[in-house]
Parts: structure tokens; C-alpha cells; sequence
């Protein structure tokens, strides 16, 4: 693809797509770390003397209206403060088909999902944005996985359309830890459900020398062992789709390690009791949380030896402190291992700020779903029309 930073943007009208989509309190910025992250892009952009025009999404409004609470003046604002100059939001940015913007000035165009047709990507929609720039630089990670008219549509028709700085270094991380990886490759999968992360499952264990799973995921591997999980969240329907992955993983020489020992409750709730039993040893009415300490040490040892890492998603209930432990020691396994580690996703990213590791994580994604689909090997739209338009260039 076209980078960013290989172009002259002086004097140049510059459409940036971000992904400012984070979450508000009160309608103050609750967490602006993607803000943060988009950061160096705008910076890079005014230095170069662009006329600089950001676009993102903010939450899921309904399309064709305005809705007060998925306003991106919040955003504004927050980044208005960091940048220590003005950013004008600007309403409604496709009326006049123009812009007004001067060069070291930034526009805020207001959320665009508010308008009928970005979701589908509506061609007549996308070409009104395109006609807003010079050069449209895609830089929104996080919303790659969707082909939408402001991800999409508008590299299809903007003059020139490039990769900016952000989404550039997330696709060169991801890259690194799957394309080329330093062996042995080990990942992390948590989460609750198998279901949802089914084709996640499926791609790694096929690229990874070990897929470690966990949570309500976990589970359903232990039930696959014919083991009683009592009352705990499993998919009785993914049995046998378990039985056949670990199989599979064996196979190649590989192996996705089932859990030995797991921390039990006997309802969800912060105050419950946590035991520690073996596989073997569940009741009818235990409930699992939590990967027990032998389980932990285990997943230590191997993460103690990887070359690269990859971690999506929490092995227990770590909101809760005393179903925390697992999900703490593989965050600690993680920060002290030499190797390359890269971790993405909503709840995942909690646990490294809970257990203070941002600094020793090589690669913290600001994709979600994104960082998700690139795990299961699919093709980013909003990465391929770059690529296509770079191959036309
Ligand atoms: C995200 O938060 O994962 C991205 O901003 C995409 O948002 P969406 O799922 O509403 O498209």
C-alpha cells in the first residue's frame, strides 16, 4: 500500500479516517487511548502543512439522524487538548462539498454513521467524501473490518488513497507475529464462548505451536475430556468441534493444553467464594471461573519459552479478584517473556491496564473486532481496496 508518510501533503486537503470511537461517561471521554494512539497521525499531517479533515464513527446511531449522545464533540474536545489547538466539528461536512479549512487547521467532521448510507457503503455517499480531499489516508485499524462508504468507498474514489502511520504499524505488528513469527508461536485465546471465536480457533491452531484457550472457552474443551463441568458455561453442540481441534493440533505437533486444575464458585457474583479443584473433582452446582494455579504454571512455562505471543482474550472472571489469578499470572508470563507479544481487544486490554502491563506488551492493538478477523485470517476490506488502489498507482 501507498504510506502516509511517503507523501508530500503540503497545501494538500487531507481526509484522515480514524477510529475515534471510544467509550463516554457523562459525555466526557471515558478512555482515550485510541484518541491517543491517532495522535502522531494528525501531528505527522500538520507538520507536512496539510489541511487536515478527520473522519470516525462514534457508537451504532441510527442512520439519517442526529443523535445528541453519539455526537463527537466530546472527541473534540478531548483532542482539541491534546493537540493544544482548536478542532472544529463540523455538522454537516457534505453540504457544501466543500470543506473550509486552511492549512495547520483541523476539522472534526460530526460522526459518520449519521449519515444514510455509510453503513452500506453507498457508492453516491462515498464519492461526496471523496470529492472532499486531495489525498484520503485510511488510518482507523479498528474499524478496518468494515466496508463501509468512509473505510471503504471513499479509497475507491479519492485521488490518491494511503495507509496512515497507525494502521500501518498494527498491520506490520500483526504481520510480525503471524506471517513470519519467531517460533514457538504461542496463543492466547479467552473469552466466553467457543462459538464466537470459532474461526479464531480454527485459524490459529493451525499457524501456532500452541493455542492456549481459556474462560467459558476452556470449558468446553474440559467437557470435551468427558469431564462434568457442573454448572458451568460450555456449548455442548462445540464438543466434538473441540475434540477434533485438539486432535488436529496434536497431530501437527502441536497441542492445545487443556486446563488441570480450575477455580470454582457457586454463582456470578463479586463476593462468591472461589475453590480450587481438579477437573476431576466438579460437582453438579460449581460453576468455573478461573484456570486453577497448576493450570497457570503450566501456561507460564510455555509462555516462559515463546518466541511470539498472542494475546486475545481473559482465561477468568478477573473482574472479580479472586477468579483473577490465572488471567493475572498469564499477564505476568507475558510482561516478563522476551519474546514478541502483541495483545488486542476490549476485555484483554482491560486486564493489561488492571495488571499494569501496557509497558511490557511489544504490541497493544486498538482494533477489536479488527484484531479479531485478522486472527482468523480474513482479508481487512478496508485494506485490500489500498492495496488495489496501490497496484492500479
Ligand atoms: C470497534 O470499536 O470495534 C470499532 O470502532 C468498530 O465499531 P463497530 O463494531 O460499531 O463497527
Amino acid at each position: 500500500v501507498i504510506k502516509m508518510a511517503d507523501l508530500d501533503l503540503a497545501g494538500k486537503r487531507v481526509l484522515i479516517r480514524q477510529d475515534l470511537n471510544v467509550p463516554l461517561k457523562k459525555g466526557v471521554v471515558a478512555d482515550g487511548t485510541r484518541i491517543h494512539a491517532s495522535l502522531p497521525t494528525i501531528e505527522m499531517a500538520l507538520k507536512a502543512g496539510a489541511k487536515v479533515m478527520i473522519m470516525s464513527h462514534l457508537g451504532r446511531p441510527t442512520e439519517g439522524e442526529y443523535e445528541h449522545q453519539y455526537s463527537l464533540a466530546p472527541v473534540a474536545n478531548y483532542l482539541s487538548a491534546l493537540l493544544e489547538q482548536p478542532v472544529r466539528l463540523e455538522q454537516n461536512w457534505l453540504e457544501p462539498e466543500f470543506i473550509p479549512v486552511e492549512a495547520g487547521e483541523v476539522v472534526l467532521c460530526e460522526n459518520v454513521r449519521f449519515n444514510i448510507g455509510e453503513k452500506a457503503n453507498d457508492d453516491a455517499l462515498s464519492r461526496r467524501m471523496a470529492k472532499l480531499c486531495d489525498v484520503f489516508v485510511m488510518d482507523a485499524f479498528g474499524t478496518a473490518h468494515r466496508a463501509q462508504a468512509s473505510t471503504h468507498g471513499v479509497a475507491k474514489y479519492a485521488p490518491i488513497a494511503c495507509a496512515g502511520p497507525l494502521l500501518a504499524t498494527e498491520l506490520e505488528a500483526l504481520a510480525k507475529a503471524l506471517d513470519n513469527p519467531a517460533r514457538p508461536l504461542v496463543a492466547i485465546v479467552g473469552g466466553s464462548k467457543v462459538s464466537t471465536k470459532l474461526t479464531v480457533l480454527e485459524s490459529l491452531s493451525k499457524k501456532v505451536d500452541q493455542l492456549i484457550v481459556g474462560g467459558g472457552i476452556a470449558n468446553t474443551f474440559i467437557a470435551a475430556e468427558g469431564h462434568q463441568v457442573g454448572n458451568s458455561l460450555y456449548e455442548e453442540d462445540l464438543i466434538d468441534t473441540c475434540k477434533k481441534l485438539r486432535a488436529e493440533a496434536q497431530a501437527r505437533g502441536g497441542d492445545i493444553p487443556v486446563p488441570v486444575d480450575v477455580v470454582c464458585g457457586k454463582h456470578f457474583a463479586e463476593n462468591a467464594e472461589a475453590e480450587v479443584k481438579k477437573v476431576t473433582d466438579i460437582v453438579a452446582d460449581d460453576m468455573i471461573f478461573d484456570i486453577g494455579p497448576k493450570s497457570a504454571a503450566a501456561l507460564t512455562e510455555i509462555l516462559k519459552n515463546a518466541g511470539t505471543i498472542v494475546w486475545n482474550g481473559p482465561v477468568g472472571v478477573f473482574e472479580f479478584n479472586q477468579f483473577g489469578e490465572g488471567t493475572k499470572e498469564v499477564a505476568m508470563a507475558i510482561a516478563e517473556s522476551d519474546a514478541f507479544s502483541i495483545a488486542g481487544g476490549g476485555d484483554t486490554l482491560a486486564a493489561v491496564s488492571k495488571y499494569k502491563i501496557c509497558d511490557d506488551i511489544s504490541y497493544i492493538s486498538t482494533g477489536g473486532g479488527a484484531f479479531l478477523e485478522f486472527l482468523e485470517g480474513k482479508k481487512l476490506p478496508a485494506v485490500d481496496i489500498l492495496e488495489q488502489r496501490a497496484a492500479q498507482a
